[in-house]
């Protein structure tokens, strides 16, 4: 009771459900689910009654029984189909003033926010408040409150049918294009955190196992929040449930405007408009993807997964290009990041931890002596070019792979625009794996190479002799070996290429995966060179920042202690052979093979019976389709390395595979591309 105001609970519950017969009666940790509702129900501190309205039809008198075989639980019987009546009887005979509508299947209701949907419709004086007209909770915590005259009006005015059916449709008025809406005040019950995307509703076998599962690991009156904690610990438990569409039920699919990507679609119109490009990067841009039949648009992430703004969910092997090593909000870096923002992000002198990270780094990779530390990866190759440079008092740069977006390196790319051709002429191009190519420029420019970069290990198996050879070559002529390990370190091995082939080189960045996504680059070297950055400016206000460096100790440290790079490249091992197998089961594979880098696997597609591009448009658009978000290589994180996601993968590799060879094999294959063709970047590798 609240302002003399008598409130009752109304669950409405029927046993005939096609998906999940029985569902209210499925014993959750050994309790009929409908119990643990009411349960959970009895902690309101609001609530003066709690009633199950269910209908007459015989195939109730089960729920009857054992509602009656509990105490204190009031159950009245209605009409089967026209719920509002039964609603309207209660009300009447419980003398209420507010109504709080449930329904059955809804075994997490939470009582904290039952009472705050109440206490929002009496504060503000509604007639109606509800945490469904901006959906923010999870899909289960649903609560609707109403005053008595609501109730009465929608009697008055509600048609037959699908409105009495589904009892609030005149209330919300949500479906106001379909269904006639009542002259409400209506309020809304929002948290500040979208949960929206999270199904703990009792529909189908798979939600049964969650809600199980939730049950058996946590006391009965678990808040909401506290759930929440758990699956952030169990994101396996969290993914098999989101498979299931959690879309279901809140969008009208039968509308001839739905699309899986309504939302990134609708998005990207106002994107374009204000960010060149709609994104910071080429390659996490549209031109990807088969745009208008893909995600545009991320807006969390978990464990090896991420959630598009439409709600889909997909695992993941892009990683954010790279920097996820161990998997999405992984709990022990976040902690630590937590812990480093309580104490502050960036100071007036530098904090211990730059020099505590450095040590680590100097125990794990074979060429670091000392280390300094920048953003982006291309803080780290820019820094070990200006050094090399000054060291050796020469301008040319050799160059193989992928080096970052300054002017030194992309003027030798294909996206070149705006950098000066006095720029461009320093850098010169060699073919990995062909020292040959290396020894013709240095000849061709004697005594003028500053450096020699290059990625040790990629997409293709690196020849150790080559690394070597070109060792040797560097050092006849004087020039700086740079390994730009900015993807191969905590990947192939805790100590980069340079360890896992034995060939040191005189200076080495590292990137991406060495804070779990926090942005944090290292150039590392010998002393005796290491010591011109003292001279060189490579100064910038937001390096040694201490999110980042706390991000990567933590990350660091797990990435040791859980032998990851050993767990990430036997998975890649295995997910190499199965998606073969897949290809080879459906004789695809004479031009789409996964190539055999267990650290690193690529999708390669050679000779294609269809246009390459158009090819590769329809397998991201199936992939996606699937639930795989994965563009030309498979980039592994230690939250991948469970059986379930391999499972998952293959299966859905398979079903998108097995789409794209019917329309390979149709007369018209470009008909079956929904979206547009993808564009290419540039070649860098
Ligand atoms: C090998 C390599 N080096 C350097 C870079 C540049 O790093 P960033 O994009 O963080 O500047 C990248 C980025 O993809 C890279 O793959």
């Amino acid at each position: 009771m609240k302002n003399n105001k008598k409130i009752i609970a109304i669950i409405q519950a029927r046993v005939n459900s096609t998906r999940l017969p029985n569902k209210v009666l499925l014993k959750l940790n050994k309790v009929p689910t409908i119990i643990r509702m009411i349960d959970r129900l009895k902690i309101s501190n609001l609530i003066d009654e709690i009633w199950v309205a269910t209908g007459t039809s015989k195939i109730n008198d089960k729920l009857v029984r054992i509602l009656d075989s509990s105490k204190n639980i009031n159950v009245f019987r209605g009409d089967d189909l026209d719920v509002l009546s039964r609603y309207i009887e209660v009300a009447k005979k419980t003398k209420a003033n507010i109504i709080i509508r449930l329904t059955g299947d809804c075994p997490l209701i939470d009582s904290e926010i039952v009472d705050n949907t109440v206490k929002l419709l009496i504060d503000k004086k509604a007639d109606y408040a509800s945490n469904i007209i901006k959906r923010t909770y999870p899909d289960g915590l649903d609560v609707e409150a109403f005053t008595y005259k609501t109730l009465l009006e929608t009697d008055k005015n509600a048609p037959k049918g699908f409105c009495r059916e589904h009892v609030t449709t005149y209330m919300h008025g949500l479906y106001k294009s379909k269904y006639p809406k009542g002259d409400f005040k209506r309020v809304s019950l929002e948290n500040s955190v979208d949960f929206s995307n999270l199904r703990w509703t009792l529909d189908e076998k798979k939600d049964f196992d969650f809600l199980n599962s939730i049950f058996s690991n946590l006391s009965y009156n678990a808040s909401w929040l506290e759930i929440i904690s758990f699956l952030l610990d169990n994101p396996l438990l969290q993914m098999n449930n989101s498979i299931i569409d959690s879309n279901e039920g809140a969008v009208d699919k039968t509308l001839s405007s739905y699309s899986r990507y309504n939302k990134s679609n609708k998005f990207f119109k106002k994107a374009i408009k204000y960010v060149p490009l709609a994104s910071q990067t080429f390659s996490k841009s549209y031109i990807q993807w088969p745009k208008g039949e893909a995600p545009l648009f991320i807006e969390r992430a978990y464990g090896s997964q991420v959630v598009d703004i439409d709600k889909n969910h997909y695992i993941d092997y892009i990683l954010g290009l790279l920097p996820i090593t161990l998997g999405y909000c992984d709990r022990d870096v976040d902690n630590a990041v937590i812990s480093q923002i309580m104490k502050g992000s960036i100071f007036s002198l530098p904090s211990k931890l730059e020099t505590i990270l450095a040590e680590k780094l100097v125990n794990l990779i074979p060429s670091a002596e000392m280390v300094r530390f920048g953003k982006n990866g291309s803080d780290a190759t820019t820094a070990a070019i200006r050094l090399a440079r000054a060291y050796t008092n020469r301008d040319m740069i050799a160059v193989s792979g992928y080096h970052g977006w300054h002017d030194w390196y992309i003027g030798s790319s294909t996206r070149d625009l705006g950098v000066p051709n006095t720029v461009k002429k320093l850098t010169h191009k060699f073919i990995f794996n062909d020292a040959e190519s290396l020894k013709y420029l240095f000849k061709k420019h004697p005594n003028k190479f500053a450096a020699v970069i290059l990625e040790p290990a990629g997409l293709v198996e690196t020849k150790v002799s080559f690394l070597k050879e070109i060792k040797k070559i560097c050092k006849e002529n004087k020039t700086l070996l740079i390994f730009d390990e900015i993807i191969s370190g905590f990947r192939i091995n805790m100590g980069g290429a340079q360890l896992e082939y034995g060939v040191k080189p005189d200076l080495s960045c590292f990137g991406k995966g060495m804070a779990n996504g926090y942005p944090l680059s290292a150039l590392v070297g010998s002393k005796k060179i290491m010591k011109l950055m003292e001279e060189i400016f490579f100064s910038s206000t937001f390096g040694g920042d201490t999110i980042s460096l706390a991000a990567s100790i933590a990350t660091i440290e797990k990435l040791q202690k859980n032998q990851v790079v050993k767990k990430t490249r036997l998975y890649g091992k295995k997910l190499i052979l199965e998606l073969n197998k897949v290809c080879k089961n459906e004789n695809i594979d004479s031009f789409i093979k996964i190539s055999d880098i267990d650290w690193w696997p690529q999708i390669i597609i050679e000779d294609p019976p269809i246009e390459k591009f158009l090819l590769i448009s329809l397998l991201r658009q199936e992939l996606l389709k699937t639930g795989i978000m994965v563009n030309s290589t498979f980039n592994l994180c230690y939250a991948h390395t469970v059986p379930e996601i391999m499972e998952a993968t293959v299966k859905r590799f398979k079903q998108a595979v097995t789409n794209l060879k019917v329309f390979i094999e149709s007369p018209n294959p470009k008909k079956y591309l929904k979206g547009n063709l993808v564009q290419t970047t540039f070649k860098v590798r």
